[in-house]
């Protein structure tokens, strides 16, 4: 059975995709065999793997209301070893459409429970916002990776976030955690950085991970070439820092 995680902020612009897409494929290059999905209308984690949007015949649109069988929804990507299940504009009238749906919060566990048992993770690459998509990815999730751009405000709505995860661990998924935080887009040369960085350490403790994601601009090229970092420039220092953050991930989530 793999293990589920949902790459969540409701805040946009904070590195959900970047990560998704990077430590999905590191992941994949390390030998686990990794389902992404995307579950933001934007399509973002689908454009970043290469797959035309345009093209895209079947999303996670079909997981959910139609209810179409989750292997036929699954793309093969330019990573050996990891798969993806494509958004496209389909998903963008999807919240409205699940409000009149029987088990509207479900649909994602649902699907994903007929997921072959062969993967090791699936990660979800959630939107940015508290919507029925996101509510989904935190049903269907066994833990929630939480990336916090380091910034002024980086702390605000992250405790409407903390009380998100706890509703539903209330009312629909009672074993979810939080996986981890991840601190990105870093720049060591302001004191804000650094102030951020103490301040969420403060705050969340040991939930912090010990690699913090630097700026760096081959990670804000990459995705418009279609490829995640490690096939972009590996040896960038954003493929550096991801590989070393899913080592990190990896010492918490030993599979074989
Ligand atoms: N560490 C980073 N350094 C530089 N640019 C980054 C970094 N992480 C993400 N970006 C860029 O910042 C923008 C927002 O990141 P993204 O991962 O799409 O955030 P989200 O999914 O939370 O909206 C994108 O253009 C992305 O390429
Ligand atoms: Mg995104």
């Amino acid at each position: 059975m793999a293990k589920i995680i949902a790459i969540c902020n409701q805040k946009g612009g904070v590195g959900k995709t970047s990560t998704a897409v990077s430590l999905s494929s590191c992941l994949s290059l390390e030998g686990k065999k990794c389902l992404l999905v995307d579950l933001d209308p934007q399509g973002n984690a689908t454009s970043g793997l290469g797959v035309n949007k345009r093209n895209v015949e079947k999303s996670v649109y079909h997981a959910l209301l139609e209810q179409n069988p989750i292997s036929e929804l699954i793309l093969s990507t330019c990573v050996k070893n990891l798969y993806l299940i494509p958004s496209n504009d389909a998903l963008s009238g999807t919240e409205v459409e699940l409000v009149g749906e029987l088990g509207r919060e479900a649909r994602l566990r649902k699907a994903l429970q007929s997921l072959d048992p062969s993967f090791d993770f699936v990660i979800i690459d959630c939107p940015p916002s508290f919507g029925l998509l996101t509510i989904n990815a935190l049903t269907g999730a066994h833990s929630v990776l939480i990336p916090i751009q380091c910034e002024y405000y980086a702390l605000e709505g992250l405790s409407q976030l903390v009380k998100t995860i706890n509703l539903v661990k209330d009312n629909l998924n009672a074993s979810l955690e939080i996986e981890g935080i991840v601190m990105t887009m870093a720049d060591f040369r302001t004191n804000l950085t650094q102030e951020v960085i103490d301040e969420v350490r403060k705050h969340f403790g040991s939930k912090v991970y010990k690699t913090i994601i630097p700026r760096n601009i081959r990670l804000s090229e990459a995705p418009g070439f279609g490829k995640p970092i490690f096939l972009y420039d590996k040896d960038s220092e954003g493929a550096k820092k991801y590989k070393e953050l899913t080592k990190e991930f990896l010492l918490f989530n030993v599979t074989n």
